[in-house]
């Protein structure tokens, strides 16, 4: 019912579908990244556009993809998006030979239930770089 596939962001089109959707999941709470760096995903129902998300390299983390954002529109949230499009991201980071991903969650239960689900840990970076009451997430790819 949902696809999930790999979008390119330098088409103008999908660059607007990126933004929209980060808009409406965001409400104007993180800055519009710059879609042209890294790799994007959106989740379909029939020709809808209905959830993105992205991985960059970590600035922070060697050998490692950041998983930068993730928005559900509200009437398809509670379909395990999140989920399917971290495992779209895991399968790619992985071919293309990152040994971690890493990610933060800040005030968000649903968002980190999706990580715990994922198999991610929790884990204290050297040199934190959300906000002080957010989780950071790690999952190492070379484990099985
Ligand atoms: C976080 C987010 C991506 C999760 O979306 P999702 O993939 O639909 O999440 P899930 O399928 O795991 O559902 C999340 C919870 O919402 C519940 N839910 C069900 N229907 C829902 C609805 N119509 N609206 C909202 N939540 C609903 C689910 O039951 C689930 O609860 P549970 O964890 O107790 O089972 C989504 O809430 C979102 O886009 N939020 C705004 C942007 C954001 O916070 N991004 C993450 C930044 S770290």
């Amino acid at each position: 019912m949902y696809k999930c596939r790999i979008v390119d962001p330098d088409d103008e089109d999908i660059a607007e579908t990126l933004a929209d959707l980060h808009r409406a999941t965001f409400l104007g709470g993180a800055a519009v990244p710059r879609f042209s760096s890294g790799a994007w995903w959106l989740a379909y129902r029939g020709s809808e556009a209905v959830a993105f998300a992205g991985v960059v390299p970590s600035t922070h983390v060697r050998s490692a993809g950041y998983f930068c954002r993730v928005g559900v529109i509200s009437r398809h949230r509670g379909r395990a998006l999140q989920l399917r499009l971290m495992r779209a991201i895991e399968t790619h980071a992985r071919r293309i030979g990152w040994r971690n991903i890493v990610s933060d969650t800040t005030d968000n239960i649903a968002s980190a239930n999706n990580f715990i689900r994922a198999g991610y840990e929790l884990y204290a970076p050297d040199v934190p770089w959300a906000w002080p009451s957010s989780l950071y997430w790690r999952k190492c790819l070379l484990r099985t």
